[in-house]
């Protein structure tokens, strides 16, 4: 059977959601719970694309916010995987928020996520590897192999 190559533009995925008051404590600031959630659906969105499995989160690493997003911001949330493993993937996610009026672009956190894939009985299951094409994305993938070394020794 034809080996299947997918590189990993084929299942970025990119989510814009707007900044409500439910998501927000009392100074209208987003809680940071409610973007790690939404990273972790773009990175769910990701390595279900990628691996055509039910795909669990099985770690996220450090994350800083560095910017507020506030109520009535724009959130932008990309997801990429940076590497497949045997049964695991890594996927990089970023979020930017945009501020009216001006509607500059700021950079408010990223994280690198590690989701596995599972068979029908929830066991975790080989997923087709993934190409690297850009510069960047060859970076990732062999700086991929040292973040999961040291997560899991
Ligand atoms: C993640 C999970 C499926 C791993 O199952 P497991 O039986 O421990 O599987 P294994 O030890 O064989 O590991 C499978 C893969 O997951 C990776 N892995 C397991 N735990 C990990 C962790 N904490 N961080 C990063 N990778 C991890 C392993 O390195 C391995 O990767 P590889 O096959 O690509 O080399 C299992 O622990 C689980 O179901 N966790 C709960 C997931 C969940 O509910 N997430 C939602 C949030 S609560």
């Amino acid at each position: 059977m034809k080996k299947i190559i997918k590189t990993p533009s084929e299942s970025e995925t990119i989510m814009t959601e707007l900044v409500f008051p439910n998501d927000t404590n009392p100074m209208g600031i987003i809680q940071g719970g409610r973007i790690i959630q939404l990273m972790d659906i773009a990175c769910a969105i990701s390595a279900q694309t990628h691996s055509g499995r039910i795909a669990v989160t099985a770690s996220i690493d450090k994350v800083s916010f560095k910017t507020p997003a506030r109520l009535g911001d724009i959130l932008t949330i990309k997801a990429k995987i940076t590497r497949v493993f045997n049964t695991s993937m890594e996927i990089h996610a970023e979020v930017w928020t945009k501020h009216l009026p001006d509607m500059k672009s700021y950079s408010t956190n990223e994280a690198y996520f590690t989701f596995v894939a599972l068979d029908e009985s929830a066991k975790p299951i080989k997923i087709n590897p993934i190409t690297p094409v850009t510069k960047q994305e060859k970076e990732n993938y062999k700086l991929a192999l040292k973040r999961k070394n040291k997560l899991t020794n």
